[in-house]
């Protein structure tokens, strides 16, 4: 048994010794704090070995221990020192192999655009990193994606906007010609041509309109000031809106609500993408035929259908159908749509959290759109 004293003065000693070697030995981390993880462990466990070692020789020159105590000490210390020196060298090589490999993972992903994380077994840390590098790498994916979808359909549509705005222009500024040029004068064609100046006149202003939408819709710009609504609403103004020209088709069309469906939508926008929607099924309708709007819920959601006696969209057009100037077979006729109306559609109600969608049903085709209901 030590004597009480002894064993503080002991404690002392050693408190000092680690104290001083320990302090070195942080001034040296901080020195070395760039450098590798190996060296930096070879420090700290040259520092534990050494304070021991102070502590023993200060204590023996205190003679709290004899000399034969403290080479016996000293020599268990230093192989303890020796096996702890090569497992920090151990473990030293094994940090900067994982490290190594999930770096060249990061190169390769740097060329390939894909991180692959490194097949061996990384320690927890750099497991955590190297998930949160392939989740990282897997938003950038999916933003150049958008980016790339994007940047085509732009281009598609300045190509839309160089042929199908220049046609129109060629055909007005023929007309204008001769009627300046007084290449025709009886008074039937003369009044023929103001008429169709005008016309043509209004379907470029639409064209714009509708590009402008476009443009904003793919800038990300479109503002929608939401008001609570009922579905129902929408569906009667969009019917008293195309009522006119379903008319002069000779086409039948009906509107129905079931139930009050109150959503938050902006009602002009959504107006529009419905009008567009009702619009098209109108002109795709022979005479006779009958072209039904109905709006209800469906799996919790508030769903508008537009039905028409079209006969069927062939299948191949069915997955095109809403994108930028596309315009099925028979509709690719001079003085046709521009083939905007369904892409117009389709970001209106996706910028409202919803869903559009179109299949073959009955005489013709339904298309869907889903929107989330409000409370
Ligand atoms: N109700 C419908 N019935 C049959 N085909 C349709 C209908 N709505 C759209 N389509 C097809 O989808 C194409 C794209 O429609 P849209 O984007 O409105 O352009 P546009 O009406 O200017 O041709 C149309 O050209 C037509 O071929
Ligand atoms: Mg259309």
């Amino acid at each position: 048994m030590i004597p009480l004293h002894a064993f503080v003065e002991v404690a002392a000693y050693a408190a000092s010794a680690a104290l001083l070697t320990g302090a070195v030995g942080v001034a040296l981390l901080y020195a070395l704090r760039g450098r590798s993880i190996a060296i930096l462990l070879t420090v700290v466990s040259a520092a534990t070995v050494l304070a021991t070692v102070t502590g023993i020789i200060a204590i023996t020159m205190r003679m709290l221990i004899t000399d034969h105590d403290r080479s016996v000490t000293l020599t268990v210390t230093a192989i303890a020192g020796l096996v702890g020196l090569g497992a920090s060298l151990l473990l030293g090589h094994r940090l900067i192999a994982a490290s190594r490999s999930l770096l060249d993972a990061v190169r390769r992903a740097g060329d390939s655009g894909r991180f692959v994380p490194p097949e061996k077994t990384l320690p927890a840390e750099l497991n955590e990193l190297a998930t949160e590098l392939s989740t990282a790498y897997e938003r950038l994916e999916a933003a150049h994606a958008r980016e790339r979808a994007l940047e085509t359909s732009r281009r598609e549509l300045v190509a839309w906007v160089s042929h199908d705005l220049r046609t129109p222009l060629a055909g007005l500024r023929a007309m204008a010609e001769a009627l300046e040029d007084e290449v025709v004068t009886d008074a039937e064609t003369v009044h023929r041509y103001h008429s169709q100046i005008r016309a043509e006149a209004d379907r470029l202003a639409a064209m714009v309109d509708d590009l402008f939408e476009l443009s904003r819709i793919h800038a990300g710009a479109l503002r929608l000031s939401r008001q609570r609504v009922g579905l129902g609403e929408l569906v009667s103004e969009a019917v008293a809106g195309t009522e006119p020209l379903a008319r002069a088709k000779g086409v039948r069309l009906s509107g129905l609500a079931q139930g009050v469906l109150p959503v938050e939508v902006d009602a002009a926008e959504l107006g529009r993408a419905l009008r567009n929607l009702v619009v098209n099924a109108i002109r795709h309708t022979p005479q006779d035929g009958g072209v039904e709007i109905i709006a209800g819920v469906e799996h919790g959601m508030a769903c508008v259908t537009v039905s028409d006696a079209c006969g069927g969209i062939p299948d191949e057009d069915l997955p095109r159908l809403f994108d930028v100037a596309f315009r099925g077979e028979t509709a690719r006729t001079p003085g046709g749509g521009a083939g905007l109306g369904l892409a117009i559609a389709r970001g209106i109600v996706e910028a409202h959290a919803g869903e559009i969608g179109v299949s073959n049903a009955g005489e013709g085709c339904r298309f869907v759109v889903r929107l989330p209901l409000g409370a």
